[in-house]
């Protein structure tokens, strides 16, 4: 089964699906979540993962059997709602997408008493489905113009998992790839493997291979072996959160990359949507940045590789600073330093 034939997110209207992605490559597979918990529990264990999927299936989540909540009354249905919302915004504290799709949920009801808990129902579905088809048509300027970097025989190196696999369109630091070889342009892509979770290695390295592009898997360690011989001409890595002045936190290991990119006069760029820009986080250090279970390093595939007991650090994000990023390719265009003037101008149009 092609992955590319499943949605990553999926409302029927009546149900929700998501492609399991702790089961890829191995299984291509959906599952239905019945309940707020196994949507709280899909999103944290990262069966559903990447910041835009996850800011999508949040917003239908809050939809699972809420028909049947339709006989409380105005107040009490919007206090549901919102209860709801804040459960499931607690399952990962770092993507900013999380917590924007489920307030733009809530303010879509918030001030509307005067209407009946079915008619605040469809309202939210309607919702929903808008983030949800944005999402599709964002990721596709970004490819659009990420695209206009790409040059014949280029070669690129991407970090972590930002690609259809992450989204409901077709990336976001993969968007760009698809669209030049959809073009005929001739591009090699190296995958960082992506440790502990491997994204790169499970979810990168299958949909790329998947969709017929030249793609190549390295550990996190070879890059900058790969970038010493010269074979790569630009760096693109997705984004879970941007602040106020460019600082930008996205999966572990992306900060490395970037001082690599930097030593070896390699251009490194972020891809995301402009709603990626959290204004009102003012610079990397005041990102959350969640901590994981100690076991994703104990462990590898199921066997255990150190003491059990052993002391552990799992963050898994980390914030590149603003000054080794060469750009960021959004849905509105490419923004360029200086960050803090440029954002505010970006988001203003
Ligand atoms: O922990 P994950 O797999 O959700 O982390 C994903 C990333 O860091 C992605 O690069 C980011 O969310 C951008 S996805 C378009």
């Amino acid at each position: 089964m092609q992955s590319k034939n499943i949605p990553t997110v999926r409302w029927t209207g009546e149900e929700l699906y998501i492609l399991d992605q702790t089961l890829i490559p191995i299984t291509v597979k959906e599952i239905k979540l019945s309940n707020e918990e196994e949507a709280y529990n899909a999103i944290k264990e990262l069966k559903v993962r990447g910041a835009p999927a996850i800011g999508v299936a949040a917003a239908y989540s809050l939809l699972i059997n809420l028909k049947n909540k339709t006989n409380l009354n105005t107040n009490e249905f919007i206090n549901f709602v919102e209860e709801r919302a804040k459960y499931l915004n607690s399952s990962r504290p770092t993507a900013v997408n999380l917590s924007y799709a489920l307030n733009r949920m809530i303010n879509t009801i918030k001030n509307k008493k005067d209407k009946s808990s079915l008619e605040l129902y469809n309202i939210l579905e309607e919702e929903a489905k808008k983030i949800h088809s944005e999402d599709i048509g964002i990721c596709q300027k970004i490819g659009e113009y990420g695209s206009k970097l790409l040059k014949d025989n280029c070669g690129i190196l991407t970090h972590c998992n930002a690609g259809r696999l992450a989204v409901s369109g077709i990336g976001t630091a993969l968007a760009p790839m698809y669209i030049a070889h959809q073009k005929g342009i001739k591009i090699r892509v190296y995958a960082d493997e992506t440790r502990p979770l491997l994204q790169g290695a499970r979810l990168t390295s299958f949909e790329l291979q998947e969709a017929g592009i030249d793609v190549t898997l390295i550990c996190d360690n070879m890059a900058a072996f790969i970038m010493s011989k010269g074979l790569v001409d630009l760096v693109i890595v997705g984004c879970d959160r941007v602040a106020e002045n460019g600082d930008a936190a996205n999966k572990i290991g992306t900060m490395g990359v970037a001082i690599l990119a930097k030593y070896f006069n390699i251009p490194f760029y972020i891809a995301c949507p402009s709603t990626t820009f959290d204004l009102n986080t003012k610079t990397g250090n005041d990102i959350i940045i969640e901590e994981r279970d100690a076991k994703e390093i104990i462990n590898f595939a199921g066997v255990q590789t150190a003491p059990l007991d052993m002391k552990v650090r799992n963050p898994a994000f980390d914030v590149t600073p603003n000054e080794l990023i060469t750009g960021f390719i959004t849905e509105k265009g490419i923004i360029k330093p200086p960050y803090t003037e440029n954002l505010k101008a970006l988001l203003s149009r």
